[in-house]
């Protein structure tokens, strides 16, 4: 009765949601308040460019426009928004524009899309419908765009392959200056030999020192224009859709009331005042949403349901920003990003001082979420939400502003944001019938400062860890200090008002005495128990002094600068007051050209687009999840293990399975013991947990249903009864002391005599250990899987997103009981695989596939990400323990090193995995004594797997390791004990192996040289001597990454090739595409062997029925195995087509291939290849593991902020040896992508568990990968020239992931920064730290007189939080 009281009295309501769609009017006369815009776009229209990453708001790839027409300002508004959070219901009266709606492939390509394709912004296309749309909303909404702007657009996108660089040149053609510079030309081409990626012509960084201006002959030939801008369609803004005429003319759509009815939910936009307070008294729980970006994660991650909600955005006085003579009255729910320009117009009038507040304000909206959150976002919002780590409340607490509140029965009231106003958790003392109608924040005045500072683990997009903000008032015209108030987020369960160390302040002069006071106030006031959540204990009790202080020479400068005489502060602490901003990124990207000799129809060795880059651009690449409905499809959902170590008492899924549309539960129960074993190469792991569960997020069963919300609700309510059993094996640690190891392992490497060299008096011996974190691959694509029977013969189709479809088919026929032959299983592309699709597929292939078995119904399933986060494992953590024995000169003569990696609850591919390492500990150091030792620590985790490096890069880590503390010890500089000890051409690795061509010398000339390395250490040494509270760092680092499988037998691969008599080709190899461009170069092989353009060539997907048996997509060999199948599978078809080429030697391909199918020849062929000469026997150290390896070497420079622990990478230089590139930007693409998601694992990248085995890093909201703003400023690649590899195809060399050790030397560069800090505070140099050197660990290895103040708890007085695992 209620509802209908409040429905009764309004006079025109609508119940039917009218929105535009790409210029399309889309009436929808029901729908469901639970309802996203993206579930809509996708599975109601079919708009499928639109990607699903996250559905948390933090990744982007979701990004549309929502296009507004403003009636105050009459103009249109454009916003680049997250569809994964927008909810449909909003969607009233508004415009939305899709990836589809802005350019075709079929049409026209929008130049949005054309550019980030032609630049090479795009591998595996995951997420660049997401960045296209951030980029297209930029354009729509600013005229003239600078580079900063651009920097805010994408700060809520991400992207797991290409390293950014290539997105940003392409976009940067854009930018205001070149356009209007190739307008002024008149010329296309103008631009071809004028500015460089930010250097100019072509020449890097160095000015007048680079080689180029050196002898520009030595160059010739080579190219750093890796993509012809002048090829790009021009943009003319006037040629863009118009916004739909109906929704400007008429305010029709906002003046209406609406009312939706879901299931579940109702959802009312009243448009009055006194329409949402009635709402408000009669539904007090209704929850009001403005941008939805908190309910809305509630929703999805907490299923949370609210039968109520209640949006505001057309009641005007919640939505109106007011100037007053006393500051700004913002209304509760204006968006963050108006609150922005708002402020940002008042400042450019008002006097200075007048705006601190705002400006402060304005600075930390900048860190506040990515543009696509602040778009939509109300200030209201964050204050109600009340979270403990909000960014906004600190600022609005230490100026304690007044907040308007409203409710029906009691009118109007006032609150002050002062420390009664948070009454606990998210709890404040707004009353439930009350909305919060206003903001009142308060210009400042003349002597009053304010500084607020937000320290996270990524600066960009990310929630924070601590943020402080202080506001201080003087007596006028001096530093005494009249009132103060600072107030600190993450600190306790509210954000926290420091009354006591506030006042204790108020009428002291502003001096360093000042500070001390502070400090001894703020460690009393500012506790953290030792396993507070959120960890980070020691670090945010030295943020919150650390900012203090940071705000105090900030506002000592600015007031010495604005009235005081006097100077507060030296110069040599001024730089604590700075905080890192981006700037315009430089690069260059060096390589061959291919001669004027070579065919114009010969690909190889062009740096050609990658050959899904339009389509992916375009929103058209079709992924698992975008193929079409099959008739009578499902939808399988997961029943996952919450416990990491227990016995399953009972498993009950009958609540489940009576749910409306609830069709089946499967489960070990359905299977036989043998079908439900699996595992890559051990079967020893359960399908569905049978007796016990050995790690969270292990399957128990499945639950299938009619759709995905019903199959997921239907699942949490499988009711499981656990028995707890211990122990719980977490960390590396725990599984050494309870001696918990894989039985296969240990292994050993043994060379030489290492007793001999550890007894010589004359070796010096140094001993020490490393620790390295796991990755999260963070493919943007979640795993995906879709079975259809064929219902004939038990044949089926399972597509999926595998690196190893062979496998899928192998274990799916293992688990259906059916041969092999009736399994086809298909991978058109990956969303990013990086191996954590290598073996770890299996997880949701193989439900998918028994249900659609059993069932005989198409099943599909997609990973939410927390799923996918909590199920499929990471790369592994590692523990290396060293004793090196060396000449006092620094030559390396021997090591005894034990390698312990955290393997998880199965072996999967932990075993190969800690064998690379054991295969790599040296990195590129010959070492002539060896005794390395592999573990496998079998834990109670998610089972650990396949990543980019597979355990190379971990022992790598080792050795680099080695040489740094050997380094310390000998006083020398670590890059000379490197020079010292790189490995010469024919010297023999510890496993026999002899290097043959080895290019490191070289490489580590080149890099030398191109870095100008000895210049700048010593600008470094002159930047720390100057700065005290930013130090600059320099590091660099060698590679060599052994290439081929170490399991001989996968060693393999196989081609297909058919010619129709049209003279197309269609090619198919063993490997998948998964954005690496693997099959763009596997066109240009046969582009060249077959003597035709690539145009004629086209490979459709990766699939079991046409290539068997093939090996994963993986040990970086992909081009190489495959490659020489189809190189093979060309030059037999070549030999058949001869006589025909003789015979018309004038002729095309079409005649030759139409004569000889006149002449009933066969028009295809097959290539099989096997890598001749490798085998390796552990038990004997003998033979050969690797075809070859791949060199390179980076020098990276980074610079410090030892207040924060904040860093920023300055510049790096990369030169690598990638034989003859068969295509460098695909090439240069992998080694960018790869260095910077090393960045990520070096540096930002931490996986975080509880000491019982759960993982609380479950999205992007928890787990940061690099972003945008993380990239090197100055990032440069060179390939190496006149190095051909003899043993692959058209003597290239693999790329995926040798570059991805090279980041190192961004961790080692910090350490070098850190230690000029440690030098500079006089303690000791030497420190250990392990990785990732997280802002954590970087300010905690800054020791200063900050830190020195903190007491240690006592180890084992209390359980932590959090551990590593
Ligand atoms: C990817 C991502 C990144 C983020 N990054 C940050 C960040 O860097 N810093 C940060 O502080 N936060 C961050 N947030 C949190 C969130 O975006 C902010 O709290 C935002 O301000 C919430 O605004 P909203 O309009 O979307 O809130 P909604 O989700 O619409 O509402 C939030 C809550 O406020 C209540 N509410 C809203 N308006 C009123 C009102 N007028 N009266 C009474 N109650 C009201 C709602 O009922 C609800 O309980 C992030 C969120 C996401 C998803
Ligand atoms: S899917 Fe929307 S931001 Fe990730
Ligand atoms: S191309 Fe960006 S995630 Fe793959």
């Amino acid at each position: 009765m209620g509802l209908l009281n409040v429905d009764e009295e309004i006079d025109e309501v609508s119940t039917v949601l009218v929105f535009y769609v790409n210029g399309k009017k889309v009436v929808e006369p029901n729908p469901d308040p639970e309802w996203t815009l993206l579930w809509y776009l996708r599975k109601r229209l079919r708009l499928t460019g639109t990607k699903l990453g996250c559905a948390e708001g933090g990744c982007g790839a979701c990004t549309v426009m929502v296009s507004k027409y403003n009636r105050a300002e009459k103009k249109i508004i454009h916003l680049a928004v997250n569809a994964c959070l927008a909810p449909l219901c909003a969607m009233h009266g508004l415009a939305v524009t899709t990836v589809e709606g802005i350019g075709s492939t079929k049409t026209k390509l929008h130049p949005v899309q054309e550019r980030i394709a032609k630049a090479h912004g795009s591998q595996c296309g995951f997420c660049t419908p997401g960045i296209v749309m951030s980029m297209y909303a930029l354009l729509r909404s600013c005229n003239k765009i600078k580079y900063s702007d651009m920097e805010v657009a994408f700060q809520g996108n991400l992207c797991r392959c290409t390293g950014y660089r290539a997105i940003i040149e392409g976009y940067r053609t854009f930018i205001e200056d070149w356009e209007s510079e190739r307008i002024a030309n008149g010329t296309p081409n103008a631009t071809s030999n004028a500015t460089s990626n930010g250097t100019s012509n072509g020449v890097c960084a160095m000015g007048k020192n680079c080689c180029k201006n050196k002898d520009k002959e030595e160059y010739k030939g080579e190219s750093e224009f890796i993509f012809e801008r002048s090829s790009f369609l021009p943009y003319d803004p006037s040629q863009e859709p118009i916004f739909p005429p109906e929704l400007k003319v008429s305010s029709a759509y906002d003046d209406q009331y609406l009312i939706f009815r879901g299931e579940r939910v109702k959802w009312y936009r009243p448009t009055t005042l006194n329409s949402i307070l009635k709402l408000k008294e009669q539904f007090p729980d209704a929850k009001i949403v403005v941008g939805n970006t908190e309910v809305g994660v509630e929703v999805k991650f907490k299923h949370f349901v609210y039968p109520v909600i209640i949006m505001p955005n057309c009641v005007p006085e919640m939505n109106n920003i007011v100037e007053t003579e006393n500051g700004f009255t913002v209304g509760a729910a204006v968006t963050l990003m108006e609150v922005e320009n708002n402020f940002r117009k008042a400042i450019e009038i008002l006097p200075k001082y007048k705006t601190r507040t705002l400006k402060t304000i304005i600075n930390m909206l900048n860190w506040f979420a990515g543009k696509q959150i602040r778009n939509v976002a109300a200030m209201g919002g964050n204050i109600m939400t009340g979270s403990p780590i909000s960014d906004l409340n600190p600022i609005l607490m230490s100026l304690k502003v007044k907040l308007n509140l409203l409710s029906k029965k009691e009118g109007h009231r006032s609150v002050l944001m002062d420390e009664t106003f948070f009454t606990g958790y998210r709890r404040n003392v707004v009353k439930p019938d009350e909305i919060l109608l206003s903001i009142e924040i308060p210009f400042s005045s003349r002597f009053q400062y304010v500084k607020a500072y937000k320290q996270a683990k990524r600066r960009e997009d990310d929630i924070s860890i601590v943020t402080a903000s202080i506001n201080v008032l003087f007596e006028d015209n001096t530093n005494i200090i009249k009132r103060m108030n600072m107030a600190f987020g993450g600190m306790a369960p509210v954000t926290t008002i420091a009354t006591k160390t506030s006042k204790a302040l108020n009428g002291l002069i502003w001096n360093e005495d000042v500070l001390e006071k502070a400090y001894s106030h703020m460690i009393e006031e500012l506790p953290l128990a030792p396993s507070a959540p959120g960890g980070n204990i020691q670090f945010r009790r030295a943020l919150t002094m650390s900012l203090f202080f940071k705000a105090y020479l900030a506002i000592s400068k600015e007031m010495t600068k604005d009235y005081l005489q006097e100077e507060l502060i030296i110069p040599y602490h001024s730089s604590g007051a700075e905080q890192f901003h981006g700037v315009m990124p430089k690069s260059s990207q060096y390589f061959d050209l291919v001669g004027d000799k070579q065919l114009p129809s010969d690909a190889v060795g062009r740096p050609i687009t990658h050959m899904s880059a339009y389509k992916q651009a375009a929103g058209e690449a079709i992924y698992c999840d975008d193929m079409p409905l099959a008739e009578g499809e499902l939808y399988l959902a997961f029943v996952l293990s919450t416990k990491a170590h227990a016995k399953l008492l009972s498993v009950d899924p009958t609540e489940a399975l009576k749910q409306p549309g609830v069709v089946a539960y499967f489960s070990a129960k359905d299977v036989t013991t043998e079908q439900n074993t699996i595992g890559p190469i051990f079967h020893d792991e359960e399908l569905f947990a049978t007796e016990k569960v050995i790690s969270q997020g292990q399957t128990i069963g499945v639950i299938v249903a009619k759709d995905q919300t019903t199959a997921q609700d239907a699942a949490r309510k499988v009711k499981v009864e656990y028995e707890e059993l211990q122990p719980i094996i977490v960390t590396i640690e725990d599984a050494i002391e309870k001696k918990s190891f894989y039985p296969q392992f240990p292994k050993t490497i043994r060379r030489g005599d290492v007793k001999k060299v550890f007894e010589d008096p004359n070796n010096i011996i140094i001993e020490g250990q490393c620790r390295m974190g796991g990755q999260e691959h963070f493919y943007l694509e979640t795993h995906a899987a879709f079975a259809i029977p064929k219902k004939e013969d038990n044949e089926m189709e399972i597509f999926c997103s595998s690196q190893h479809p062979s496998e899928i088919a192998k274990l799916a026929g293992h688990v259906l009981h059916v041969p092999m032959n009736r399994i086809a299983c298909r991978v058109k592309r990956m969303g990013g695989g990086f191996g954590g699709k290598e073996s770890r597929g299996m997880l949701t292939a193989l439900p998918v596939a028994l249900a659609a078995h059993k069932l005989q119904k198409p099943v599909r399933c997609m990973l939410d990400r927390d799923e996918d986060m909590q199920m499929t494992g990471t790369r592994h953590p590692f523990l290396i323990k060293y004793k090196v024995a060396a000449t006092k000169e620094g030559k390396i003569m021997g090591a005894i090193v034990n390698i312990y990696n955290n393997g998880g609850y199965s072996i999967d591919l932990s075993g190969p995995v800690v064998e690379r390492a054991m295969f790599h500990f040296e990195n590129a150091y010959y070492i002539p004594n060896v005794e390395v030792t592999g573990h496998v620590c079998k834990t109670n985790l998610p089972s650990n797997t396949a990543f980019r490096g597979f355990g190379g890069p971990q022992g790598m880590f080792g050795a680099e390791n080695m040489v740094q503390d050997l380094a310390m010890r000998l006083g020398k500089s670590m890059e000379e004990i490197s020079r010292l000890n790189l490995y010469t051409e024919n010297q023999i690795t510890h496993y026999g192996q002899v290097l043959e061509h080895c290019t490191l010398q070289r490489c580590w000339d080149e890099c030398i040289e191109k870095s100008n390395l000895a210049e700048r250490k010593k600008n470094i040494q002159k930047f720390n001597k100057q700065h005290r509270w930013r130090k600059r760092g320099i590091s660099i680092i060698p590679t060599k990454f052994g290439i081929a499988f170490t399991e001989k037998l996968l060693n393999q691969a196989g081609a297909l090739l058919i010619i129709y008599v049209d003279g197309s080709v269609l090619l198919s190899h063993g490997g998948t595409e998964m954005g690496q461009g693997l099959h763009t170069k596997m066109i240009q092989v046969a582009s060249r062997a077959l003597g035709i353009d690539v145009s004629k060539i086209h490979i459709s997907d990766t699939a079991t029925d046409k290539v068997p048996n093939t090996s994963a997509t993986a040990a970086s060999a992909g081009s190489d195995l495959n490659g020489m199948a189809v190189l093979e599978a060309c030059e037999t078809i070549m030999k058949r087509l001869q006589p025909y080429k003789e015979k018309k030697p004038e002729g095309k391909w079409e005649d030759w291939v139409l004569a000889a199918y006149l002449d009933r020849v066969s028009l295809s062929s097959t290539g099989f290849h096997a890598t001749p000469g490798i085998g390796y026997n552990f038990q004997k150290n003998e033979g050969v593991p690797f075809n070859y390896f791949t060199y390179g070497v980076a020098c990276s420079e980074v610079e410090i902020d030892c207040l924060s622990g904040d860093h920023q990478v300055v510049r790096s230089d990369i030169v690598m040896d990638l034989g003859e590139s068969l295509n460098p930007a695909i090439d240069i693409g992998q080694i960018e992508g790869g260095f910077v998601q090393g960045q990520g694992l070096f540096t930002i990248e931490e996986l975080i568990y509880s000491p019982n085995g759960t993982l609380f890093s479950r999205g992007p909201g928890a787990y940061k990968i690099p972003g945008f703003g993380d990239i090197p400023l100055e990032f440069n690649v060179s390939l190496l020239k006149g190095a051909p590899n003899p043993r692959a195809v058209y003597s290239s060399k693999a790329v995926g992931e040798p570059p991805l050790f090279l980041a190192s030397s961004v961790f080692f560069a910090i350490k070098d920064a850190i230690r000029a800090a440690r030098a500079d505070a006089g303690v000791p140099l030497d420190f250990c730290m392990d990785a990732p050197a997280t802002s954590a660990r970087i300010r905690m290895a800054c020791e200063d007189h900050i830190t020195q103040k903190l007491d240690q708890p006592k180890k084992g007085s209390f359980v932590p939080w959090n551990v590593v695992p």
